[in-house]
This record gives C-alpha cells, structure tokens and sequence, in this order.
C-alpha cells in the first residue's frame, strides 16, 4: 500500500492549478443516466478515485464512458441493469446518486444503502422520503432500497435539514417526473447549483424564487449535453491552507474566489494577505497567524470539508482556536494523529479547542478518511522531521495527485511503495 513521505519545515512558493470538483463531478455523471443521448463534461478530475469509481458504477449500469484529457464522454442509450450492489456503494457513499436518476427515467432502482462511513452514521432517509414525495414505492430489504415508480409525479417536499446530494438527488429525479415539483431547504452549495446547470442544458426546467427554494417542471426526456465542471473549492482551500501553514506565498490559481468566502475570510482574520483575481487566489502568510474560532456549516458558511485542513493550520497560531464541527457526529478522526505529531488539542463533545503555537514533529500516522488525510498532509508540511502518512488511499479519493502539486510548490513530499 503506498505512503506519503514528507520532510517538513518548507515555505511554499510559486502557483499551483485547480482541478474540477469532486463533488460536482460525481452527480454530473449521475445526472447523464437521465438521457441517452451522449453527454461531454469538461474538466472532470479524471485522476480522482471517487471518479472511476462512479464511472465503475455506471458502467456496470451499461453506460458507455470514454476519455478524452479531461473531456469524459458518457452515453446512457443501452442501460440494461438497475441494481448498484453493496461492494460498489460500501467504497463511496455517493453512488446513491444514481437513486433518482435510475427510478425518474426507467421507473425502477435497486441501491445498496450505504451504512456508515468514518465521519458519522450519514443516514438517507430524506433521499427517500423525498423520492416518496414524487411517488416511488419505497422499501428496504437486505440492506438494498428498492425503489420503484410507474412514473414519477411533481410534489412539494420541504428538506427538513441541509443535504447536498438528497437535493441533487430529488433535482434529478423531478426532472423528468409529470408536472411541477417544489423543493424548499434545499442545499445551495456551488456543486449543486453546477448540476443543475448542466441538466439545464439538457432541457430540464428548473427556476428557482430563491435559490434553497427550487421549482422544477418536469419533461418527458431530456437530450445530450456539453458542460465543463466547476474548479474545486476544496482543493483550493486545502491549498490556500498549505500555503498559510507553511508561511508560505503561493498563487492558487484556476479556481473560484467567490466559492470560497467564508475560508478566505477566516485565513484573513489569522492575518494572511489574500489578494482574489478573477479565476485566482493570491495568499501570503503573515510570520505569526492569529487564532480564530470557526463553525462548520452548509454553504455559504464555513465549510466542513475544510475542518480538518484548518485545524491543522490553527496548531499553528498564537492562541486558543475553537473549531465546533456542526454537520457530522465524527468528523474529529485527525485530532487522535494531530496530537501524536504534537500538536495540543482538547475535544470538548463537537467543539475541537486548539492550543497554539505547537511545533509539530513528524511522525507516522494513519489517515482516516479524505480530508483527514489533507490535514495531516499540512501538518506533516510544517513538522519538524519525517512524516510518513499511511492508508493514503484516502487522500486519492479526492485529490488528483496531490503530491506533484506540492512538489510543484517547493514541498519535500513523495508517495512510496
Ligand atoms: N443527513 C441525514 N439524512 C439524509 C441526508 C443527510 O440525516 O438523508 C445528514 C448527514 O448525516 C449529515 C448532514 O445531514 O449530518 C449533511 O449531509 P449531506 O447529505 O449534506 O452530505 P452528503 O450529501 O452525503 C456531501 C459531500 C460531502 C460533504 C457534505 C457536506 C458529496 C459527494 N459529498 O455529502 O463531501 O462533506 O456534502 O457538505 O457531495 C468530502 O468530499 O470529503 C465529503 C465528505
């Protein structure tokens, strides 16, 4: 199994390029189940694991995938299987993206549920209750749903919390249910609005009053597209955290700014220069960051997927940050690896209070899920000594190549056998 080397103790320098979102990534490509028509997407993170494994996962459907570069190429005209099995979803949760699509256009999808996962339980009940809504038959029978529908029919559901893919999944599915759907509390993170962009284009009618309210007129069938995926907001706030971290200067660049407010305002208020262009990032860090205190919430709030990143950063500041995760019950997995390269952390329930300025020491340690591992990475960028980062399978999931990137910056890292 490969490990991540790194000798720490380096500024970061010079200009690093963004590649396209994960997490728009995935429901785009779900989102072409819904025509047979071809659909070309643009600047899809080819090297991201979570990507081939949703490309598996369609192609055992009987889709028709193919690269070219960045361009995915994918045709769903000879789907003849619409069951996505237990050792597919076990490996990403985000395969019950293909839930709507599969129910919305050929009235029938078996899914396996996802269990949990290392950052909490992560349950789907608003998946299912929304598709309820539009009129599936749901139920749930050797830890598959069944979900089944002669056609779907428009409703009005309201989210009763937050949920980035229940809303894309609900968005899908309507888009070709018969008649009006009204979802209210949906989730309006940017990858949301992305997939929504795209099956605009392929002929789907959605306004919205406000953007967390959303009207979808369904249509009978929607056609090929071509879209290009929106820049990833997490790796350029990972990235932007390198550089803060290491007291460094770097260019984030092919990103963007507006997508990442509430990070760049937080790096701000630690007393990093930022300066946004109109697709980049400019940050320089100050010689000593100042503590702040932040809470993880859904867009355009602080967000989780940069919890872990942060707080890495804040082991670095003069003071006492607090750092309160809101959105999953577990998402505290690096703070046990955080503290063994000495870092001073006390958990207090879902609040995570930092004591800095620790100097780190390299170590070994052990990621636990992808952006567990993106913090121990920043750590290990600022330690003093070797760090070694194991089970970085993690960190593949969600970064393409993440130590060439760095390397590109001055880092002292590489990947070993
Ligand atoms: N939830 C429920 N019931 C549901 C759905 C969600 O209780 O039916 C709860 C979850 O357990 C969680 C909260 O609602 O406590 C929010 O979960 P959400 O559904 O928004 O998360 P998700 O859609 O499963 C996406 C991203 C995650 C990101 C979260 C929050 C994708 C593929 N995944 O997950 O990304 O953390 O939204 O922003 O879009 C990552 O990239 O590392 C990652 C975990």
């Amino acid at each position: 199994m490969d490990k991540i080397r790194i000798n720490g103790g380096r500024p970061l320098s010079g200009e690093v390029l963004i590649s396209g979102a994960k997490n728009s990534a995935l429901p785009c490509i779900a989102a072409t189940l819904l025509t047979a028509e071809p659909v070309w997407l643009q600047n899809a993170p080819r090297r991201v694991r979570d990507v081939t494994t949703i490309i598996l996962l369609l192609e055992h459907l009987g889709i028709n995938a193919s690269w070219e570069g960045d361009v995915l190429r994918l045709e769903a005209d000879s789907i003849d299987e619409f069951e996505a099995p237990y050792d597919m979803v076990k490996t990403m949760r985000a395969s019950v993206l293909v839930l709507g699509p599969l129910v919305a256009r050929f009235g029938k999808a078996v899914v396996s549920l996802p269990g949990g996962c290392a950052i909490g339980a992560r349950p789907i009940d608003m998946h299912l209750k929304g598709l309820e809504a539009l009129g599936a038959t749901i139920s749930i029978e050797h830890g598959y749903v069944n979900a089944s529908a002669n056609k779907l029919r428009g409703a009005h559901y309201r989210f009763p919390n937050v949920t980035v893919t229940g809303t894309e999944n609900l968005v899908l599915a309507a888009s070709l249910a018969e008649g009006e759907t009204i979802l209210e509390n949906c989730a309006i993170e940017p990858e949301v609005g992305d997939v929504i962009a795209l099956i605009r284009k392929m002929g789907a009618k959605i306004t919205g009053d406000d953007k967390s309210t959303l009207r979808i007129q369904g249509v009978a069938a929607l056609h090929g597209a071509e879209h290009s995926i929106i820049p990833d907001r997490i790796e350029a706030g990972t990235f932007l955290m390198a550089g803060a971290i290491t007291g460094g200067k770097i260019a984030v660049k092919r990103c963007c700014p507006e997508h990442l407010t509430a990070a760049i305002g937080k790096l701000e208020e630690n007393g990093c220069r930022i300066e946004r262009g109109k697709n980049e990032i400019l940050i320089e860090s100050p010689e000593v960051l100042k503590p702040a205190d932040v809470e993880t919430q859904p867009y355009p709030l602080f967000p989780t997927d940069l919890q872990a990143q942060y707080m890495a950063v804040m082991t670095q500041a003069a003071g006492i940050s607090t750092i309160h995760e809101t959105i999953f019950e577990n998402r505290f997995m690096h703070v046990g690896e955080l503290q063994r390269m000495r870092a001073d952390i006390k958990i207090h329930g879902h609040i995570a209070e930092v004591h800095g300025r620790t100097p780190l020491s390299g170590a070994s340690v052990m990621a636990t899920d992808l952006r567990a591992s993106a913090s121990l990475i920043l750590a290990g960028l600022v330690a003093e000594g070797t760090t070694v980062i194991q089970r970085v399978y993690h960190i593949d999931r969600g970064y393409e190549r993440i130590e060439e990137k760095l390397r590109g910056l001055g880092a002292h890292i590489e990947r070993i056998s």
